[in-house]
């Protein structure tokens, strides 16, 4: 069961072998590749192997195509998991779905492919994968006992999916009371709100558009006891820094939520350092990473994600991630 990875439309190495296939940019360099093989024989999945498609970041929609018609139509190929191209590829590749589930049609976007009885489907996965990791540190209940807020630096496709898990995954009376979003860009506040506006929720939230990290420091500031703190921006990995400054205080009793688990983490460890003092719950992104892998392994084998299955999946992420 080894790791391989094509350009888009050739052959497999392995004809005959079935495959699981991973869309994206660098694939090779993704601990899933290292991590598959032991979840399939853990899980029992047969002779699967795991498969990189690399593409460039905003591909020609006939590379989409090209790519999405092989795993549609080879049987080896049994469904996989897209990521970074889940809006331009699901744009591209919408009339080639059998079935498109509601949040990939609200967000527009699809991060799961998976085939049923010879049908091929498109799932978008992050607000269920988002909701599990977040529901793992944020008790059932605690929305309504606390009075707590929502903070979400940064408006991309991961905040977008904890905003929806926050104003819907939960009953009326166990949301936060306010989410405050912050982009440095205009669009993706625009498009986040075009979405929340297709929902049915009470939940308040407010668009700022702002990249200087003292003015988040007040947004920081201006947060009761409790709320919820998440640094969707990829500063710390995908660019350096962090959305604030080492100055910013975070609320009392903070769930500080970092959605990496590596490069230089520098808003995690801003966390850090105030954890003990101000009593915060600080996480970061590896029980997201966790979750969005298992969802797409429970839609394409159709394998239950039991708690313990989750446990377990998790167990052996581990030990390849630091062997
Ligand atoms: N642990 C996991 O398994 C996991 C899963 C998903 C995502 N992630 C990580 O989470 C991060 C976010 O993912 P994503 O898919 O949501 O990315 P994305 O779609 O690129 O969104 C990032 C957003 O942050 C905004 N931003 C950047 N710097 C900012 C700043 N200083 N202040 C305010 N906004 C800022 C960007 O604004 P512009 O519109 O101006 O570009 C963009 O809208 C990535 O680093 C990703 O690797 C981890």
């Amino acid at each position: 069961m080894e790791p391989t990875a094509d350009k888009p439309g050739k052959p497999s190495a392995n004809a005959g072998t079935e495959r699981f296939s991973f869309i994206g940019v660098t694939t090779s360099k993704s601990a899933i590749m290292r991590v598959f093989p032991a979840w399939a024989e853990h899980l029992g999945l047969g002779d699967v192997v795991v498969h990189g498609y690399d593409l460039p970041l905003h591909a020609s929609p006939e590379r989409y195509r090209e790519v999405v018609e092989v795993l549609r139509s080879s049987p080896l190929e049994l469904g996989g998991l897209v990521t970074t191209h889940k809006i331009d590829l699901f744009t591209a590749c919408r009339d080639m779905f059998d079935y498109v589930d509601p949040y990939a049609e609200l967000c527009g976007e699809v991060s799961c492919l998976s085939k049923r009885d010879g049908l091929f489907w498109a799932h978008a996965k992050d607000p269920i994968s988002s909701g599990r990791a977040l529901d793992e540190f944020v008790e059932a209940g605690y929305w309504g006992s606390s009075g707590a807020e929502a903070l979400l630096f940064g408006a991309g496709g991961s905040n977008l999916a904890i905003s929806l898990h926050l104003m819907t995954g939960r009953p009326p009376e166990d949301r936060p009371q306010r989410i405050v979003v912050v982009n440095r860009s205009p669009g993706r506040l625009e498009s986040m709100r075009s979405v929340h506006q297709r929902l049915t929720t009470d939940v308040k939230v407010e668009y700022v558009h702002n990249a200087d990290p003292r003015e988040n420091d007040e947004l920081l500031r201006q947060l009761p006891a409790g709320s919820l703190v998440v640094n969707g921006t990829g500063m710390g990995k995908d660019s350096p820094g962090s959305p604030i400054t080492d100055d910013a205080i975070f609320p009392e009793r903070a769930l500080v939520w970092e959605l990496n688990y590596r490069g230089e983490l520098d808003f995690l460890h801003q966390a850090e350092r105030q954890q003990k003092a101000r009593g915060l719950a600080v996480e970061d992104g590896w029980r997201y990473f966790i979750h969005g892998w298992a969802c797409v392994v429970e839609e394409v084998f159709d394998v239950a994600m039991t708690p313990q299955v989750v446990r377990d999946l998790s167990r052996l992420a581990l030990v390849v991630r630091s062997g």
